[in-house]
């Protein structure tokens, strides 16, 4: 990926610090990306791990993330029209308990913003079906569609530390053997479904988007705080490629003001 602001030394410097006094994973890479070249950094990330894992021409997965900030990125890669996406399979790490047409559904917002644009072809989309009376049933269901190892795990964060829809203090955070259960959340809508730690640990690839001063202290904590996933689902994606607008970035050491503990 063409990286946004390469710290070189100084990063390197920081990030090995930081490992040395977090515990958990080793912390993948971290990118700050002006404003005004995020979207295009972010999609550029998403666009080169995916080419180089199917070089050989092979297919890939990718499980795309929710929320609002993929939305111009999905825009970015819809318009880049790259054709691996022939070669992929969609899936999604999360989705609320609503119709596909709810405007709340992550399903809605790629399938307006990316899948219909790259005019996917139906095999190769698979919606999380979360809006099916039997909530545990369609996370079975869809636990068995997942792939052994995403190519591509795209995840967000909110402001407290989730990732997906794991939430801080979530029993979801301690399964261990379902791919994607079924939660009843803190946020709106509160009923969702969601890939579960497993998912996350065995994704070949994971990319972390994160812009806004909001998800600072988050962001912070996911990568620098000591190893507490219970408490900052999202570090369960420290090992990922973040992509980070100065503000999501602020409160990261390196930066010069330590995460609120
Ligand atoms: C969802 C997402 C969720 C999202 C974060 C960030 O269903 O809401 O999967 O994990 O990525 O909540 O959301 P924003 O991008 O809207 O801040």
């Amino acid at each position: 990926m063409t990286r946004g602001r390469d710290e070189g030394a100084a990063e390197r410097a920081a990030t090995a610090a930081v490992r040395g006094r977090r515990g958990g994973p080793l912390p993948g890479s971290v990118h700050v990306v002006p404003g005004d070249e995020w979207v295009e950094a972010a999609g550029r990330a998403l666009q080169d791990l995916l080419s180089e894992a199917t070089a050989e021409g092979g297919e890939g997965s990718i499980a795309l993330s929710g929320g609002a900030t993929p939305k111009p990125v999905y825009g970015w890669l819809a318009a880049a029209h790259d054709p691996l996406w022939t070669r992929m399979h969609v899936f999604f790490g999360d989705e609320r308990c609503v119709p596909p047409g709810d405007p709340r559904s992550n399903y809605r917002m790629a399938r307006e913003a990316l899948l219909d644009p790259l005019g996917l072809p139906p095999e190769r989309v698979h919606r999380m079906e979360a809006d099916r009376p039997d909530r545990e049933a369609a996370a079975t269901a869809y636990g068995a569609l997942l792939p052994p190892r995403l190519t591509v795990l795209m995840l967000g964060i909110g402001p407290e530390g989730h990732t997906a829809s794991l939430f801080p203090g979530s029993p979801a955070l301690s399964e261990r053997s379902r791919k994607v259960v079924a939660v009843h959340t803190s946020t709106t809508p509160p009923d969702r479904l969601t890939i579960t730690p497993p998912v996350l640990e065995s994704a070949i690839h994971i990319v972390v988007l994160a812009r806004g001063e909001r998800k600072a202290d988050a962001v912070a904590r996911a990568l620098e705080a000591p190893w507490a996933p219970e408490l900052c689902p999202a570090q369960l994606a420290r090992r990922g490629t973040w992509i980070l607008d100065p503000p999501a970035a602020s409160r990261l050491s390196r930066f010069g003001r330590e995460p609120t503990p």
